[in-house]
């Protein structure tokens, strides 16, 4: 079984394309939807809170779990890979592992995979939107220009974006939050020009992908964080065999708590009814 957690909806953009590259394989979704944004919150939060989600996941059989969320990532994956899994396997001597989403999602927008030499290729301008949080790490730029130097990276953060779709927040309100993001960034950073190219670094966005292309020339290509990690969960899974354990495709869909609001927008992306169980 592998678990896929996010801090609320927005991880499902990944769920979804995990599912439709893997269908046989068997998921469990944990939406941390009470405690969202996480954006917004201090990184010991982050922490604290993605160890919570991760434990509520091991305890639903999971041994594999993708943490769909940037903010979780850049925050507590190195740590949670590093000091806390190798601790926590001595409690029960089960073997597990989390695995993030920046990583592929730089891969993709680079042409370059962490084992690959990094090279250079006529430069342009990488925009990444995502959370404040996200943004302070420094993360994007610093994996990005370690493969790529030639690439300048410029970075927006939206700080309210992800909990205003969290909240079901109107169509028209979240248009003008991107728009405002999009020329703040644009006015800032590159003298009122578009970018060559956009990382949407945040799970929930991909729900308002269409709003951000409004924004874009129809030639920069959006970087598709959901392709990105279902090619790269495909690729760990045949490294990893152990992790590869099935019963045909089982779902399960579960959130701590979450606004019924919300819902209409996050069910037209995924194509159908989800049930959650509150935990
Ligand atoms: N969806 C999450 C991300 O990818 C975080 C959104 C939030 O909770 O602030 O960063």
């Amino acid at each position: 079984m592998i678990g896929v957690f996010d801090s609320g909806f927005g991880g499902l953009t990944i769920h979804r394309a995990l599912i439709d590259a893997l269908p046989e394989q068997d998921f469990v979704y944990l939406g941390d939807n009470k405690n969202a944004p996480y954006g917004t919150r201090p990184p010991i939060e982050v922490l604290t809170l993605t160890c919570a989600g991760l434990e509520a996941l091991f305890a639903q059989g999971a041994t594999l779990v993708i943490v769909a969320c940037n903010t979780a990532s850049v925050v507590a994956l190195r740590w949670i890979q590093q000091q806390w899994l190798p601790v926590r396997m001595k409690q029960d001597g089960i073997k597990r592992n989390a695995i993030g989403i920046v990583v592929p999602t730089i891969e993709a927008a680079t042409g370059v995979s962490w084992h690959d030499a990094a090279k250079e290729e006529g430069g342009g301008t990488i925009a990444v939107f995502a959370t404040a949080r996200t943004v302070d790490t420094g993360n994007y730029p610093f994996e990005i220009r370690k493969r790529r130097p030639d690439i300048r990276v410029v970075q927006q953060a939206c700080p309210e974006l992800a909990g205003a779709i969290e909240a079901g927040a109107p169509r028209e309100t979240l248009r003008a939050m991107v728009q405002k993001f999009v020329k703040e960034l644009e006015d800032r950073e590159l003298g009122g020009h578009a970018p060559s190219s956009v990382i949407l670094g945040c799970t929930h966005y991909p729900l308002v992908a269409d709003l951000f292309a409004e924004q874009l020339p129809p030639d920069v290509p959006i970087i598709h964080q959901p392709e990105a990690t279902a090619a790269a969960l495909k690729g760990y899974l045949q490294k990893h065999p152990e992790y590869n354990v099935t019963s045909g495709g089982k779902r399960v869909f579960l959130s701590t708590g979450y606004s019924a609001e919300a819902l209409p927008l996050i069910e037209k992306f995924w194509g159908g009814k989800l049930e959650f169980q509150t935990i």
